[in-house]
């Protein structure tokens, strides 16, 4: 593309960040759409996070996705922050106003997407989370204003399972329960659920073979969805397809969360095909094999 005067620019801003898949993703999807933007990554500290916000505005970036460590200490910089995003306390997306800069949380509907585009929408369903944290908060919000029939969360830390299922507890009318993770608690859980999503970071590169869940446990009958995406085949989800269950992988998450957050930079339907195929060239030229 050419860059001009008139590029507009969009970013992500983490701490991490130099392994961000969101610059391929959305930069693919602006040139198939001709869009005269392109979206960078830049490494801000946590102690510059305020400097950089400042620089949001300052040098006019239209787009912003925020990744940890920043989600939740970017909201005080904010100018106005959507309700829910504001509730759970965590912002990925900032959309820029004219110097008013609007935060936004697209993680939850992400997940919630790529569940009911794989033809398994948690309405009705019985719903078992593994993980209490950022990414578990944001999904097991939009999963009980989805009106699952039941969810459990289960997490190594008792307690943030404990604490998840009470604040969801007061805000929606669903069965939902928290617990800690052992085994017996996850085998009672697996046999009472149909959804199982993995919101933790078990099964990451490069701890590859590791799952939080005994493949013997699992039944073709259930959708097993995993949240991490590198590697795209999780150990969890391989015991899962080998059994002939429905799964899901990170990949979905990722794509329909940044999905979300191109509709509310430019009001327009990305193409979700054209970012896939970005995303796991990209994996596939960074391990050599995408699974
Ligand atoms: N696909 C996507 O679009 C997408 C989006 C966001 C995040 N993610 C991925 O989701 C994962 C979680 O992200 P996050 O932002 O929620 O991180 P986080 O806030 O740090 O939470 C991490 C969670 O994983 C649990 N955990 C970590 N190591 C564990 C272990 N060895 N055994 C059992 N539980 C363990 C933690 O339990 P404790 O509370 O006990 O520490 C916590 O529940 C990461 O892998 C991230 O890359 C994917």
């Amino acid at each position: 593309m050419k860059i001009t005067g008139h590029t507009k620019i969009c970013a992500v801003i983490g701490d991490p960040i130099e392994h961000s898949l969101s610059p391929v993703m959305h930069n693919a999807a602006l040139q198939h759409l001709g869009l005269d933007v392109i979206y960078v990554a830049f490494r801000v500290r946590g102690e510059a996070l305020e400097d950089a916000v400042k620089g949001v505005r300052s040098l006019n970036i239209y787009g912003l996705n925020v990744t940890m460590p920043h989600k939740t200490a970017i909201i005080k910089y904010l100018d106005e922050v959507d309700p829910i995003a504001k509730d759970i306390e965590s912002v990925n997306t900032v959309l820029n106003v004219n110097g008013k800069l609007i935060g936004f949380n697209t993680d939850g509907i992400g997940a919630l997407n790529a569940l009911r585009y794989n033809h398994a929408d948690p309405k009705g369903r019985r719903v078992l989370i593994l993980g209490a944290g950022g990414a578990a908060k944001a999904i097991a919000y939009q999963i009980a204003a989805s009106n699952a029939e039941k969810i459990v969360i289960i997490n190594r830390t008792g307690e943030k399972a404990k604490e998840l299922a009470k604040f969801l507890r007061k805000r929606f009318k669903v069965k939902i329960m928290g617990k800690q993770l052992s085994t017996i608690t996850l085998r009672k859980a697996l046999k009472e659920t149909d959804i199982l999503i993995n919101a933790t970071s078990v099964g990451m590169r490069p701890y590859n073979d590791q799952t939080l869940i005994d493949k013997q446990w699992l039944r073709r009958d259930m959708t097993v969805m995993d949240i991490v995406y590198d590697p795209v085949e999780t150990k969890l989800l391989i015991d899962a397809k080998n059994i002939g269950a429905k799964v899901i992988n990170g990949i979905d998450m990722l794509l329909y969360q940044g999905a979300e957050s191109f509709k509310i930079w430019f009001r327009v339907d990305p193409p979700i095909d054209v970012m896939r195929k970005a995303i796991i060239e990209e994996l596939e030229r960074r391990t050599g094999n995408a699974s």
